[in-house]
């Protein structure tokens, strides 16, 4: 089985990221095949309608798109904002499921999040998770949530608990 583990903050000591490192760390350990996308390669302009008759969908999103499509499950990692998802990741999700092959579809996805606050990302995942669904995805139901986030408290997720999560949809 191949993971593919996207994270929705480029930001250089980015909670997120750390999780979705802490998840491909799992993972690996668990022997499966497993690929930390950058959170740089999601950037792309807004979502715009002139802008996509003009020049269709950015590269980097079909890249994006096909590295979904060749994954037999997706760990979408979200960082909270406003209590939603951060406009990286939704603008990433927007452009993809314009493409004729939208990637998403019947794709198993699992979610996470790390937040500084109290509620972990849990708020965000409630949003992520009705997009993702609207995109075609099986959304699997639990998620890990790493509320009042640092660095250290990541690392220790434990790794029993996310190879657990990891299973689901096998
Ligand atoms: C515009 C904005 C809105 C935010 N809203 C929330 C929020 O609703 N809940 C929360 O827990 N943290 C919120 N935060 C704090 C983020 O969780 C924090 O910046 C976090 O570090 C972002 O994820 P990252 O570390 O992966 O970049 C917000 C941050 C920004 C910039």
């Amino acid at each position: 089985m191949s993971l593919l583990i996207i994270a929705g903050s480029s930001r250089r000591a980015s909670f997120n990221r750390r999780l979705q490192e802490r998840i491909a760390e799992v993972a690996e350990l668990n022997g499966l095949q497993c690929y930390a996308y950058p959170p740089s390669e999601l950037d792309a302009p807004l979502y715009q309608g002139d802008y996509e008759d003009e020049y269709g969908v950015p590269s980097n999103i079909q890249k994006l798109a096909t590295a979904i499509s060749e994954a037999s499950k997706v760990v979408v990692v979200t960082p909270e904002y406003n209590s939603s998802i951060p406009p990286l990741l939704k603008n990433a999700i927007d452009w993809s499921s314009r493409l004729e092959n939208n990637p998403w579809t019947g794709k198993s996805v699992l979610m996470a999040g790390a937040s500084p606050g109290q509620f972990g990302a849990a708020r965000s995942m409630t949003d992520l998770r009705s997009v993702l669904a609207n995109v075609g995805a099986w959304v699997a139901p639990n998620v890990v949530s790493v509320a009042k986030a640092d660095h250290a408290k990541i690392a220790e997720v434990d790794a029993d608990f996310i190879a657990k999560f990891l299973k689901q949809g096998d």
